[in-house]
């Protein structure tokens, strides 16, 4: 596995890679790596040719009072499982290398629509650090394609929409949430949790399946169902930011043309922000009359 810690550098050895004819895909993360990010590391090798995996804790998607000095860096593990997935190139920049002349941005994306509800209505910039970072890493990467995980579900529809936008010609695909036995969504946040909060955590997902089951029977009354399960959340234990059911293309409210809704929540345990979403098909009213659901 080659490593790269300049833009430069990173040029030099994809040049190389296009020269050869190879398909370049792409794992952008934060580090600190888990099996959710290998098995996004696994879906770019199955698809592609040469895989480069960026490592960076991109200080501008960090509010003031969010936890970017206490973000676990593991770089030296990290290093050994990516290797050990085959990666051909790790790219872990500085933030100087990121951010030359930093704080002094200028230009950033945005994609406000998709950005300022949920998850960005709670932690305001959060998006626009997001699009601005991996628009970046994009330009210096140039990849065939880039892998993100679905448990970031709203993340994941911001890099949809700005590649879209701004005609970017990278393949995204989104790879399915990975979990623990229990359900939990795997985190890199999941080791803030005492242990007590630990046994707790798996409820989140436990209640997202509650109410998809409620879904999938037929119960479309969507602002009592979130206001039911608000209260599930409360009194297991946690402090909701939302539970909310959307539109899974849009994130936009369920309309009679939507064919697959997303329950997304994000709510605190302690002082550990948990997010995690399911999804559901829905399929046009079949010739029985009857609502069909995948
Ligand atoms: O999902 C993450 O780890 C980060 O938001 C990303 C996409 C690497 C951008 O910093």
């Amino acid at each position: 596995m080659q490593t790269a810690a300049t833009v430069k550098a990173l040029r030099s050895i994809t040049a190389k890679a296009r020269q050869d004819g190879l398909t370049i895909g792409f794992v952008p993360t934060m580090g600190n790596l888990h099996d959710g990010h290998l098995k996004l590391v696994r879906q770019a090798r199955n698809t592609c040719d040469f895989v480069i995996v960026s490592i960076f804790v991109n200080p501008l998607q960090f509010g003031p009072n969010e936890d970017l000095a206490a973000y676990p860096r593991t770089l030296a593990a990290d290093k050994e499982k990516l290797f050990a997935e085959g990666t051909n190139l790790l790219f872990a920049p500085s933030v100087d290398e990121m951010y030359p002349g930093n704080p002094n941005l200028q230009t950033q994306v945005t994609v406000p629509e998709i950005s300022n509800t949920l998850c960005g209505a709670v932690r305001p910039g959060h998006f626009t650090g997001v699009a601005t970072v991996v628009s970046k890493l994009f330009n210096m990467v140039q990849p065939d394609t880039a892998i993100f995980g679905k448990k970031d579900f709203q993340q994941l529809l911001v890099i949809r929409r700005m590649v879209n936008d701004l005609s970017m010609p990278i393949e995204i695909v989104g790879v399915d949430t990975a979990r623990s036995d229990d359900g939990l969504a795997l985190s890199s946040r999941n080791g803030y949790l005492n242990s007590h909060q630990r046994t707790i955590a798996p409820r989140l997902h436990k209640i997202l399946q509650d109410y998809r089951g409620a879904l999938a029977s037929g119960f479309d009354n969507y602002a009592e169902l979130e206001h039911l399960a608000t209260a599930d959340l409360y009194a297991a234990g946690f402090r909701p930011d939302y539970f909310s059911i959307k539109d899974a293309s849009t994130l936009a409210e369920v309309t009679p043309e939507t064919e697959e809704v997303v329950i997304l929540t994000a709510a605190m345990l302690g002082n550990t922000r948990l997010i995690d979403n399911v999804t559901l098909a829905l399929n046009p009213v079949s010739d029985w009359g009857m609502l069909a659901v995948n």
